[in-house]
Formats: structure tokens, C-alpha cells, sequence
């Protein structure tokens, strides 16, 4: 599977958009609330690579945990596949545990993802192709 992007926890989105510019990434597609998953996303480029900028929306936001815990950082990898349901079964199978089941991204254009964690390599997202 290729990389889709990587997802980054921040406390806030601006200004870890100003930082990131400074290192090469700019902008891509406005700032999105998330309301199911209690986050804001923006997306960010640089050539090939992509990046989403991941804020809690609220104090009851998975994200805050994982900031309060590890601070700023990356948290996750995406994957793109041709068929998320195979591509999951296949992962199941290896030892991923599926926490968040096929569910429409509001940030991806509605695209379908799931989110899977494996204890030797943290969090997996998957996006349907
Ligand atoms: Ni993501």
C-alpha cells in the first residue's frame, strides 16, 4: 500500500500551520471540523508528501489524550487501498485490532477509512482508494 499521509497531533492548528510552512509544507483545502471524531484537520504538502494537522475540538476529544500524554507528535500513518474490507481482514489476521470500523472522513471528501492498532506499531489508518 502507498503512503496517503501522515497524521500529526497538535494543540492547535495556525500555528503549527505557520511552523510547517517554514519548513516546506503549504496549505492544501481549508480547515475542516470533524464533528463525529471531535477534531479539526488541515491538510498540508510538500511534493508527494502529505500531512493532517489533527486538533481536538473539545476537552473530550481522543486527540487530547494523546496530546496530554506525548505532546505535539505524529500518531498515525495512512495507507491507501483498493479494498479497505480485504485490506482489514488481511490485518486482522496479523495482529491488528480495529478500534474505528469503515466510517466517512468529512475531511476526505467522505472517503471511507477505518483505524487499526497493532501493539508493535501503533496506529494504522487505512482510506479507501
Ligand atoms: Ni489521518
Amino acid at each position: 500500500m502507498k503512503i496517503h499521509h501522515i497524521g500529526y497531533a497538535v494543540k492547535e492548528i495556525s500555528s503549527a500551520v505557520r511552523v510547517f510552512e517554514t519548513i516546506g509544507f503549504s496549505v492544501e483545502g481549508p480547515a475542516i471540523v470533524d464533528e463525529t471524531r471531535k477534531v479539526i484537520i488541515r491538510f498540508m504538502r510538500n511534493d508527494t508528501t502529505l500531512i493532517e494537522l489533527v486538533a481536538p475540538s473539545g476537552d473530550d476529544s481522543p486527540v487530547s489524550a494523546h496530546l496530554k500524554k506525548n505532546g505535539p507528535s505524529p500518531y498515525h500513518i495512512c495507507y491507501e487501498t483498493p479494498s479497505l474490507e480485504n485490506e482489514i481482514t488481511l490485518l486482522r489476521e496479523n495482529g491488528f485490532i480495529v478500534f474505528e470500523n469503515c466510517s466517512e472522513a468529512v475531511a476526505i471528501e467522505g472517503r471511507r477509512v477505518a483505524f487499526l492498532h497493532n501493539a508493535s506499531i501503533g496506529i494504522v489508518e487505512l482510506v479507501q482508494a
